[in-house]
């Protein structure tokens, strides 16, 4: 089998007027700034982007999670594999994701950092696959709700490959030549 992008979901255009709209909306509701995090690694394009887009004071973090079984199972096992650098105690935390799907991820970061007493957290996302979800999560911006389809682009990725592509495209399973 090969796996090669088919087809355009969401071009890049289509990407970078939507977050314009975003970081408009996050300036209106943040007008004394805000602490970015993004979620590794998937989101890091998505972030830099709407740092960006954004006028109002911005600072950035990153924290890193794995999760297991995801796709497969619901086991909904997930650990935190690189923490963040500061407290975000007293702040204005807006985690940022390129996409949601069973909400395993983020259902976990926000109990997590909820924990930890931040003045407010809410979460901005790209992509959100809302037939997928398996566990809750209140997105506060949605970038574009999308069908169930294995997409790559602009952060995502299949098997760390395509994560460069500056497009959202789906990717697709084709037969591959025959062998031997
Ligand atoms: C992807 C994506 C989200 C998560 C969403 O990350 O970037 O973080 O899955 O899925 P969920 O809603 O089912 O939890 P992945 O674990 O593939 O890591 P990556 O960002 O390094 O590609």
């Amino acid at each position: 089998m090969t796996e090669t992008p088919s087809r355009i979901l969401v071009p890049a255009e289509r990407i970078q007027a939507r977050i314009r709209e975003l970081g408009a909306a996050i300036d209106k509701d943040y007008p004394n700034g805000v602490l970015l995090v993004a979620i590794l690694k998937g989101a890091c394009f998505f972030l830099a982007d709407l740092a960006r887009a954004i006028t109002i004071p911005v600072r950035i973090d990153f924290i890193g999670i794995s999760s297991y079984g995801k796709g497969k199972t619901s086991s909904g096992e997930v650990k935190l594999t690189k923490d963040l650098d500061a407290t975000i105690d007293g702040l204005d935390v807006l985690v940022v994701e390129d996409i949601v799907d069973s909400g395993i991820t983020l259902n976990y970061l926000v109990s997590v950092l909820g924990q930890r007493k931040p003045r407010s957290l809410r979460i901005v996302a790209l992509l959100d696959k809302p037939d997928r979800r398996l566990r809750p999560v209140d997105v506060a911006y949605v970038g574009f709700q999308i069908p169930d389809e294995f997409v790559v682009g602009y952060g995502l990725d299949y098997a760390e490959l395509y994560r460069n592509l500056a497009d959202i495209c789906v990717l697709e399973l084709s037969p591959g030549p025959v062998l031997g």
